[in-house]
């Protein structure tokens, strides 16, 4: 098996042009328009596509509202894509295109794909950095930039009813692996052919990040450095859109720096950069939730600011024990040991 990321995500929106528009401002190229449909495609040959909600060729979900209803996974050969379909055949339905996708569901009832997928390398060459003392760049400046272009998308993110649970099925049915655990909140995972620290993020809807059904809640789009992400973030700004729940900062989790905006689409989108990579040595932990979130923030909101966070980070070498099936099984502190 050899996912090695996602391929395209398919959104159904209320306002085909305003997503048009809210993407196009981010930085996303815009490859073709029609009255249906919208689809932009990054330097990796990903895609976005944007959908109206009532088209008759979305399918059906678990997940309300609008957002991302498709997640088409990307896979790395013909033979590991007939390996992936021949095993999801025996206990579910399976729709194949003319082209050789596969449509189907997970176990807890997320519309998900698999499509042959010749994923581009990408160039990036972020400049370096000076510390007291150190001299990554001597005479030299750093790169001038006018917008933010996402190159990759990296992760998405769903509020599921069952984090747990819904983790073993991406685990053991597609091979996925475990990155981390965060504590009571969700798991984070990786394709078995990607080495991002997280392409999926499953969260548990009745957490308070989630309005206790499941839903889409955020796409994140690679970027090369904070000042990308920064000028990104500036544009973004001056066109009016608005930002995120959490703002900007650096997640503790992946280390990795974020930007969210409300997106029109439904859910959110990041820009993120400076992310850790995973390789099958990694040993993943489990975090306290609030230690795990953020290791620094623009603009603290007060729930985090005046919270008594336990630097709480521990690996687990065994992964999800096998005993914890779904969240019932936790234990009521949510470590594992
Ligand atoms: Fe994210």
């Amino acid at each position: 098996m050899a996912i090695t990321g996602i391929e395209t995500l398919v959104y159904g929106v209320e306002n085909i042009n305003e997503c048009v528009a809210f993407f196009e401002d981010f930085g996303l190229n815009l490859k073709s328009r029609s009255e249906e449909c919208a689809q932009f495609q990054l330097e990796e040959g990903s895609k976005v596509e944007i959908r109206s909600i009532k088209d008759p060729s979305l399918p059906d979900s678990i997940l309300q509202g609008t957002g991302v209803r498709e997640v088409i996974w990307g896979v790395d050969s013909t033979e590991n894509l007939e390996a992936l379909v021949a095993s999801l055949q025996t206990d579910r339905d399976l729709r194949r295109d003319a082209d050789g996708t596969a449509h189907f569901k997970s176990d807890c009832g997320l519309p998900l794909g698999l499509r042959l997928y010749d994923k581009k390398k990408v160039l990036n060459c972020p400049d370096p950095l000076n510390a007291p003392g150190v001299a990554g760049r001597l005479n030299v400046s750093r790169k001038w930039r006018l917008r933010a272009r996402p190159k990759t998308i990296t992760h998405v993110v769903f509020a599921v009813e069952d984090f747990v649970a819904s983790h073993r099925f991406f685990e053991e049915r597609l091979g996925f692996r475990l990155s981390e655990y965060q504590i009571h909140l969700g798991i984070y995972m990786r394709c078995d052919g990607a080495s991002d620290h997280h392409n999926l993020f499953l969260l548990d809807m009745n957490s308070g990040s989630a309005p206790g059904y499941p839903i889409y809640h955020h796409a994140n789009f690679g970027v090369e450095d904070i000042d990308e992400l920064m000028v990104g973030t500036n544009h973004m700004k001056r066109r009016g859109w608005s930002v995120g729940g959490l703002g900007q900062g650096r997640h503790r989790i992946a280390s990795a720096l974020f930007s969210y905006f409300k997106s029109p689409t439904g859910g959110e989108v990041e820009y993120g950069s400076d992310s850790d990579y995973l390789d099958d040595n990694y040993v993943p932990r489990e975090w306290n939730a609030l230690f795990g979130l953020q290791s620094w923030m623009t603009e603290q909101p007060e729930w985090i600011k005046n919270a008594q966070i336990e630097w709480h980070a521990k690996h687990m070498t065994e992964g999800m024990p096998a005993h914890i099936r779904s969240i019932k099984d936790l234990p009521d502190d949510g470590k594992l040991a």
